[in-house]
Formats: structure tokens, C-alpha cells, sequence
């Protein structure tokens, strides 16, 4: 018996956990977990909500809250999926908790005073505009390394690799779009470059690891350690414990990596053995795997060493088992696409073992693996129903009719093929879940499976019973002692289950009791067992999940005023030229870009509201689709959307935008498919667009049934009709909003 100690990547509490977090880092370690309890190990699994940093309180901003309550509102809703998933840490923590503020002050004066932790004036992106420092996901531009485009200042998440300020291409603030400068400002520094030999050394005997991981870390090593900057200028965080450093916070990469350790000094206090953690990080006997998506590699394989080996003795991670990512049509799966795949509103449809079952048939452990509704549905009742669950059915039924109890064993000399088989597989079972191969390990149970349902149809037992009731007890006492072996094997993919089948059986104790040393033991004859249920069932692919079907399936039936918003063929677009109308007042001449057929030429009445100066490079949504028409004598291809509060008493009228960058061209359909014909402006005054601000994940001007998805902003524009109201967005994430406040309710135009 032995001590593991398992570590999780801290997903970031700033919106709903997907299925790519499960398949990523999520599930692997639970059923690493669970493995190593049925080898009769001792696991502490920590892991927890990751709570500070720019990705909360951009999220805070955009929903008009505070970075507090989203951290404590995504780490609620998290925390149960986790459960719901039946992923058995030993304590989900969150980073925004007393006990971790303690330990990372520690550890972070500790560093300091071993000389790791410099001062420096350094170089930050500040806006003038918003007059503010612009930490990570203030700033977006393009990658260096691969281009990718709006990639955040601190990361990139196509490639993996890591910027500080200015390395980022063409840089611009979130918040207002302009270009921001960089400006000096005082910060630590952790001393990396001191750790480079020794991370060298420490690597030396990790050619086990995966080779993403081992590849990545080398490049690091070999490319020369820089120093990196870990305070920032922003409020949310942990506080630099030093006098004079208000309005700083210690960047949340390095506070949160240190939450494995003070997520196992607070279990440690919640168990009443205050220093049970040590028995974990000081020993060093004791294995530490981190379980992490492939973004995560350099805090883990390098950051997170090195302050190790820079605080103490600490234990070094032995495993860094990263997934790859787990993709959806084509993409990586996130919170924007792929539509209701995250963890809650999944369960509330399928039980959590066949999630489970298929993230692990299809984890994306050594490439990228692509989800599919029809892949799931395939591989559960292909695989999973017709192969597991109908053996598990057969042998159970079969024998509590013909029994009602386990019957007498068979001979060993009878029961030989059998036996053979179990150990042979449990072999292959075990190296691979050793070694972390998660996928291979399935497989290789799912043969015993396979087996079992051989075994069961060459033995007869339904003849047999007629002839010779005592030989058909022993075969199927040896069928239930594979039943038994597949349950033990099992239970780290699918808990709940297993423990069904078990119970079904009249075993006593449990799985986890009985272990896969007591899982050849043979059956207690005589134990009664109960009716059994099948235990998986069949699921029906669902049209609405069929790719073509499913944007449309997601969004209410097309009647009234949606039929008419699908009229509108609306695109985003940039202001590339703003002239004043020759002959009228209020009236601009606008070059537009849009995409296709562009530049266009607009005119439109917006000049008692905008400068041009605050036009020009604007981003705006314009209807495509109008039928061109002639304002005091210049044509107009198009209009541009405006919320304009003027029946609300107001007289504000703020252009529609994109809330994030997308190209020019975009279409922001909702979901629907738009028609393609022109459009008169009568039949567009039809449309109802309305200003909505979002309040407690709901609309202010009701529509209590509008699902509100992540990262919509606030306010949102929405299309109503007395019912139902649809968010004005291009279905992948960005909506149409303003930016600046005017009243609910205000109509657009
Ligand atoms: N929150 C980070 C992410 O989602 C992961 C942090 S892992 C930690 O990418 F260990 F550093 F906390
Ligand atoms: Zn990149």
C-alpha cells in the first residue's frame, strides 16, 4: 500500500464546466483515482475552482457584477456537476478561500527571501482611452508563432506559447478597441533562469512521460528560462504581502498552481489531521500526477517545479499525463460551441456512466479526438448496451430465473478458459491504467466483455438447463465470476453501475472494498440475488443534434416576428469613411465595409449623435439586404442598427456593435437561416428589436424563459415577440450590444 497524490487542473470559475474540461482534465484523474483505491493505495485528490485573474473579471464586466459573485456562482454550479459526474475528489476547494490566501503569502515571501523574487520596472499595455492598466485578456491580438487572431496577451491558445507585454502582433484593448501603449510599472519577477539546470536534471528520468508534454518542456529548457513577471496591476487576486504594493495582486498563475498544495492543508484541517499534507508533499516516496488540458503543460512541467524547488523540499510532479483537446466540428470545444454541452444540462438527459463511458472510449489522451452526438449514440449502444450491459443482462437474469441464487462453481479444470482469460486481460488492464492509457484500458475490459457474451453462447446455458441443471449452474457460476471480474474493472469508468450489477448479484461489501485483489475469489454460493434491470439503455440519436439541424432545432419555431427577423440579412461591418451629406444636415455619407460587395456606400442620420472621428473604424451590424435607396439625392446600400430610446422619452441613439471581434461579413442570424431577398424598410419596421441589460443570468424586460448563454454581454439586443425573445447574436458566441447605457426597452432601428 502505497500513498498517490492526485492533482487537477483548476477550471476557471468564470463560466459552465463542458465536456472538453471532462474528457480534458476532469475524468482522466477520477478514474486514475478510483484505480489506485482498488489497488488498495491511499489517494488525496485535490483540485478546485480557479477564482481570480482577468478571465473572472472580464466575465464580471461584461455580466455588470462583481468578480466575486461570478467566482462563487460558476464554482457552485461546477462543484455539482463534478459531483453529479461522480468525480471523487477528496476536496473540490476554490483559490478565493482563507487557507489559500495563507499558503501562497507563504510561499511567495518564502521565494523572496531565498532570493527567487526580484523587483523591476517593467513594461504593461495601458489605454489611455479607458485609463488603465491592461493585464492578459485585457488585450487581444495576433500570435506571433502561428497568427492566430484574437489570442490574449498572456497566451495563445491555438499553439500553447506564453507572451509577456509587447509581444503580442497588433494589440488592442477589449474594452474599447483602441490600440493601447506600454507604459512602465513595478513588478515581481520569479527568477526562472536560476532553475534552468536543475530542471534539466529533473527531467532526466521522465522519459515515461507523454511526449506533448516531454516536447514542450524541452523546447522551454532549450530556447533559455526568461524570468517572468507574477504580480499585476489590478485589484482581484491575492495581495502582495508588502507594504506599498496596494492596487497589485499576484498573478493568477502563480497563485493558482499553488492551490494543489493549499487545497491539501485545508483537507488536511477538514479531516482534523492538520498535518496529514505533508505525509503527501514531503514524503518523497509519495507519486504526484498532474491531470491537465495540453495549454496547461509549461505552469506544470516548469513554473510550478521550479517554485517547488525554490520554497523547500516539496514533492516534484512524477506524471503530467496532458490531454489533448477535444474538438466539435472541427473545432476546440468551448463554452461557444457545440451548444448544450455543458456538464449539468448533459446529465439532465443521460446518466452520468454513459457520459462517462463515452469521454473515455473517446478521450483525446494522445491526439485530439472529435465529439459527436451520432459518436455517442453509436458507441453507447454498439458498444456499452449491446456488448456490456446485454452480457451483464444475460448472465443476471438468467440465473436469478433458473437459481435465485448463485449457483455452485464450477471445477477449476471447467472454469479454466475463463480464469485465463480474466487474469490475461486484467494484465494488459492494469499496465495500461498504470501508465495512464485510459482509452486502452477500456478496450481492453471491453474484451473480457466480449468474451463473456462467447462464452455464454457457445456454453448454451438455456439448452443446458433442460438436460443437466447442475452443469448449468457451474457454467454460470463461472459466467458470474466474469460478470464479477467486468464489474470490478469497470468501476473506475463507470461507478455507478457497477456498483448496480454488484448489488444485483447478492455480493457482499462493495467494489471498492473488494478490490481486483479479492476480485477472483470465488462467488459466495447460495447468496440471493435480486431481479435485475438492465443497467444501460439504448439512447435515440436526436435529429435536432444532427449538425445541419442543430443551430435551428436550438431556437423557438419560426412564426410571426422571427419569420420576419429572418427577412433581415444582418452583418457585421467596419465604418471605413464618414463624409458629410452635400446637401443635408444631419446626414452622413459612410463607406461601410462588410464583407462581400464592399465597400458600401451608406447615408444615414446619425450626425447629431456620432463625430466622425467616433465613427471611423467603428464596428457596426448593417442590414445587407435593404432595397437601395436614394437619401437627398445620394444612394444608400444599407443601414446601419441603432438602439434608439426616442418612445422611451430619450433622445440617445447608440449604433449596434459586435461584442467581440469578428470578421467583417459575419452573419448575425441567431441561429436562422435569413432569406436572400431584398428587403423594403416597411417590412423591416416589422422586426422588433429591443435593448435588454441581463440581471442575475435573465432578461431585464422579461422573457423569463430566454436561456442566457455564457459570455453574453450586457446589454444585449434581442428580437421579441409577445412570447419568446431570441438574443441577436452570430451563433458562435458573439451577440449584438451597445456600448454605453440607454433604457430597457429602447428600440432599434
Ligand atoms: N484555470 C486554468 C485553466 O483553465 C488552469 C489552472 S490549473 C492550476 O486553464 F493549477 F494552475 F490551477
Ligand atoms: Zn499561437
Amino acid at each position: 500500500m502505497s500513498k498517490v497524490c492526485i492533482n487537477i487542473a483548476w477550471p476557471y470559475a468564470n463560466g459552465k464546466i463542458h465536456l472538453g474540461h471532462v474528457a480534458g482534465s476532469l475524468l482522466p484523474p477520477d478514474i486514475f483515482s478510483r484505480y489506485n483505491r482498488l489497488l488498495r493505495n491511499e489517494v488525496l485528490m485535490v483540485g478546485g475552482s480557479d477564482q481570480h485573474g482577468t478571465p473572472i473579471t472580464v466575465t464580471a464586466e461584461k455580466q455588470k457584477t462583481t468578480p466575486e459573485a461570478i467566482a462563487e456562482r460558476y464554482h457552485e454550479l461546477n462543484k455539482k456537476a463534478i459531483e453529479d459526474l461522480n468525480i471523487e475528489y477528496s476536496l473540490y476547494n476554490k483559490t478565493h478561500c482563507d487557507t489559500h490566501y495563507e499558503v501562497v503569502k507563504k510561499m511567495f515571501l518564502k521565494l523572496l527571501d531565498e532570493g527567487y523574487l526580484y523587483k523591476k520596472e517593467t513594461n504593461q499595455y495601458f489605454c489611455d482611452e479607458c485609463n488603465r492598466f491592461l493585464p492578459d485578456r485585457y488585450v487581444e491580438g495576433i500570435c506571433p508563432s502561428c497568427s492566430a487572431v484574437n489570442v490574449r496577451s498572456d497566451q495563445c491558445d491555438t499553439c500553447g506559447t506564453t507572451f509577456e507585454p509587447g509581444d503580442i502582433k497588433s494589440p488592442v484593448c477589449i474594452q474599447c478597441g483602441k490600440t493601447p501603449r506600454i507604459k512602465g510599472t513595478e513588478h515581481f519577477f520569479l527568477k526562472l533562469s536560476a532553475f534552468g539546470d536543475r530542471l534539466k536534471e529533473f527531467m532526466e528520468d521522465k522519459d515515461y512521460w507523454r511526449s506533448n508534454v516531454k516536447t514542450f518542456t524541452y523546447n522551454w529548457l532549450n530556447e533559455g528560462l526568461q524570468d517572468r513577471a507574477i504580480t499585476r496591476d489590478m485589484s482581484w487576486g491575492v495581495p502582495v504581502p508588502l507594504e506599498g504594493w496596494d492596487g497589485k495582486v499576484i498573478y493568477v498563475w502563480f497563485d493558482a498552481v499553488i492551490g494543489y498544495l493549499s487545497a491539501s492543508v485545508e483537507y488536511s484541517k477538514m479531516v482534523g489531521k492538520p498535518d496529514l499534507w505533508k505525509e503527501y508533499w514531503l514524503d518523497p516516496e509519495v507519486k504526484h500526477y498532474y491531470f491537465i488540458g495540453k495549454d496547461n503543460i509549461p505552469f506544470h512541467s516548469i513554473i510550478w517545479p521550479a517554485m517547488l524547488m525554490g520554497a523547500g523540499d516539496y514533492n516534484l510532479p512524477y506524471d503530467i499525463p496532458a490531454n489533448e483537446y477535444l474538438m466539435f466540428d472541427g473545432g476546440k470545444l468551448s463554452k461557444s460551441r457545440g451548444g448544450a454541452i455543458d456538464v449539468l444540462s448533459v446529465l439532465k438527459k443521460y446518466d452520468a456512466d454513459l457520459v462517462r463511458y463515452y469521454l473515455s472510449a473517446n478521450m483525446p489522451d494522445t491526439h485530439d479526438s472529435e465529439f459527436s452526438w451520432e459518436d455517442f449514440t453509436i458507441k453507447i449502444n454498439n458498444e456499452l448496451v449491446a456488448v456490456l450491459g446485454n452480457y451483464y443482462h444475460r448472465c443476471l437474469s438468467f440465473t436469478h430465473k433458473n437459481f435465485g441464487s448463485i449457483p455452485e462453481s464450477a471445477t477449476d479444470e471447467e472454469s479454466k478458459e475463463a480464469t485465463d482469460k480474466i487474469a490475461s486481460v486484467f494484465d494488459r488492464y492494469n499496465e495500461y491504467l498504470s501508465d495512464c492509457e485510459f482509452k486502452k484500458a477500456l478496450k481492453t475490459m471491453m474484451e473480457l466483455a466480449h468474451f463473456g457474451n462467447k462464452y455464454f453462447d457457445t456454453s448454451k446455458p438455456w439448452a443446458l438447463i433442460k438436460t443437466d441443471k447442475e452443469a448449468c449452474g457451474r457454467v454460470m457460476n463461472t459466467n458470474l465470476r466474469i460478470v464479477k471480474a467486468l464489474t470490478v474493472m469497470a468501476w473506475p469508468f463507470l461507478p455507478k453501475s457497477s456498483e448496480k450489477i454488484w448489488s444485483y448479484m447478492g455480493l457482499d461489501g462493495s467494489i471498492e472494498k473488494c478490490g481486483y485483489e479479492g476480485m477472483t475469489e470465488k462467488l459466495p454460493v447460495g447468496a440471493v440475488m435480486s431481479e435485475p434491470v438492465p443497467v444501460y439503455k439504448k439512447v435515440e440519436f436526436e435529429e435536432e443534434n444532427k449538425p445541419a439541424n442543430r443551430k435551428k432545432a436550438a431556437e423557438p419555431e419560426i412564426t410571426g416576428p422571427f419569420a420576419d427577423f429572418r427577412k433581415l440579412n444582418l452583418k457585421a461591418g467596419t465604418i471605413l469613411d464618414v463624409k458629410d451629406h452635400p446637401d443635408a444636415d444631419k446626414l452622413y455619407v459612410m463607406s461601410v465595409s462588410v464583407g462581400e460587395d464592399s465597400p458600401r456606400q451608406i447615408v444615414a442620420g446619425l450626425k447629431a449623435f456620432y463625430s466622425k472621428e467616433d465613427m471611423i473604424g467603428r464596428r457596426v451590424l448593417v442590414v445587407s439586404n435593404l432595397k437601395p435607396a436614394k437619401l437627398r439625392g445620394i444612394d444608400s446600400f444599407g443601414m446601419l442598427l441603432a438602439a434608439d430610446d426616442e418612445e422611451l422619452g430619450g433622445n440617445t441613439v447608440l449604433l449596434l456593435t459586435p461584442s467581440s471581434e469578428v470578421p467583417d461579413g459575419t452573419g448575425f442570424y441567431s441561429g436562422l437561416e435569413p432569406s436572400s431577398s431584398r428587403l423594403d424598410y416597411k417590412e423591416f419596421l416589422k422586426v422588433p428589436m429591443k435593448v435588454s441589460s441581463v440581471r442575475d443570468g435573465k432578461l431585464a424586460i422579461g422573457f423569463d424563459g430566454t436561456e442566457i448563454p455564457d459570455g453574453c454581454p450586457s446589454p444585449v439586443i434581442v428580437v421579441a415577440d409577445g412570447k419568446d425573445a431570441i438574443l441577436l447574436s452570430d451563433g458562435k458566441g458573439t451577440f449584438a450590444t451597445v456600448d454605453k447605457e440607454i433604457s430597457d426597452g429602447a428600440g432599434v432601428r
